[in-house]
């Protein structure tokens, strides 16, 4: 079995699109200027490992890394 999933927002890259905050708001929230952080650590509970891997390939910045654990 793999990992737990972390993700990693690179606040130099992201340009607030919010693709991520859409399509997984369980896992990034928007600052006051829209750029996008993971929420907590970034670890990716249970159950939303597809959402975070649908997120990072929708973001058009490439600033979502993902690690497995
Ligand atoms: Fe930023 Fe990409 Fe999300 S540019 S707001 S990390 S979709």
């Amino acid at each position: 079995m793999s990992g737990t999933l972390r993700i990693h927002v690179d606040p130099d890259k992201c340009q607030g699109h919010a693709r991520c905050k859409s399509l997984a708001p369980e896992l990034f929230e928007l600052d006051a200027l829209g750029n996008a952080h993971e929420i907590g650590d970034g670890t990716v509970p249970a159950g939303l490992e597809d959402k975070a891997w649908l997120a990072q390939a929708n973001c058009p910045e490439f600033a979502i890394a993902i690690k497995e654990e």
